[in-house]
């Protein structure tokens, strides 16, 4: 077991995500280099790294938007490395990333909703009893019948997460769902996605929020031009990091 701020994970249970030697390029660029990683149930993982390590495309392959060049990717028992079978892991992730995309004509309970009548072919009654579950759950419920423009930045982007876990998935993705709002308002965010970690939720999220990173990551994967340089638990990546590259990076990005 490890356990840190908000939450416990068993060590011996079976990972829902594995990647064995994967590799990807696009083109000529070889982006990800025999990367091997498993995520435990209700594991925390934070991917982070300099621009073009290859974190979003890590993430994307995970969810099923992105397809390997070569190796194995489980998720959630599905073999996303078996093209015929890839899209079976569709409606059983959650992703969030920096651009909200929202439905401006829509309210945040009709974004939500509209995702459930689509994806899970919900009744409109049924998926709007589940989208204000969603919606209380990121504590938005008395903003149900605002549009996009009537929210703040923090404000949408909990609604994009509401929408995200209105399906119910076992699994949720973060990519750099912060890095679009003005810093005042980072925190309601990240608030929010600590609170899906203390319920539980299996989270990969790559960030920029060290302090999110130090306090409610697991562990913390350190990227560095495609491959995973170095990895562990959040206080011996931050206090006593063992690769020069890490130690440069944190360096860079604890300074600003
Ligand atoms: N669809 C794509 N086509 C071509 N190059 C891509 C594509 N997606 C990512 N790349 C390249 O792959 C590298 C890794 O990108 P990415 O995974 O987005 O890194 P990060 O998220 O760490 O910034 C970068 O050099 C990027 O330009
Ligand atoms: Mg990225």
């Amino acid at each position: 077991m490890t356990a840190n701020a908000t939450h416990t994970v068993s060590a011996t249970a079976k990972p829902v995500i594995t990647l064995a030697g994967v590799s990807k390029s696009f083109g000529a660029t070889k982006v990800l280099t025999e990367i091997n990683l498993d995520v435990r149930p209700g594991e925390v993982l934070v991917l982070i790294g300099a621009s073009g390590s290859g974190k979003s495309t890590v993430l994307r392959i995970m969810a099923g938007l992105e397809t390997a060049d070569t190796g194995e990717v489980w998720v959630n028992e599905v073999p996303l490395h078996d093209a015929r079978r890839a899209r079976e892991i569709r409606g059983h992730v959650g992703m969030v990333f920096q651009q909200f995309n929202l439905f401006p004509h829509k309210t945040a309970l009709g974004n939500v909703t509209l995702a459930l009548i689509k994806a899970r072919k919900m009744s409109p009654a049924d998926a709007r009893k589940r989208a204000m579950e969603a919606l209380e759950r990121v504590g938005l419920a008395e903003r149900a019948e605002h549009y996009p423009s009537q929210l703040s930045g923090g404000q949408q982007q909990r609604v994009a997460i509401a929408r995200a876990l209105a399906v119910e998935p076992r699994i949720m993705f973060f990519d750099e769902a912060t890095s679009a709002l003005d810093p005042e308002l980072v925190g309601e965010v990240t608030e929010v996605m600590r609170g899906l970690a203390r319920d539980g939720m299996t989270m990969v999220v790559v960030t920029h929020e060290m302090g999110f990173a130090r306090k409610t990551a697991d562990r913390v994967v350190f990227m560095d031009k495609g491959v995973i340089a170095e990895q562990g638990e959040p206080e011996k990546i931050f206090v006593t990091p063992q690769n020069e590259r890490t130690k440069q990076f944190l360096h860079r990005v604890l300074d600003h």
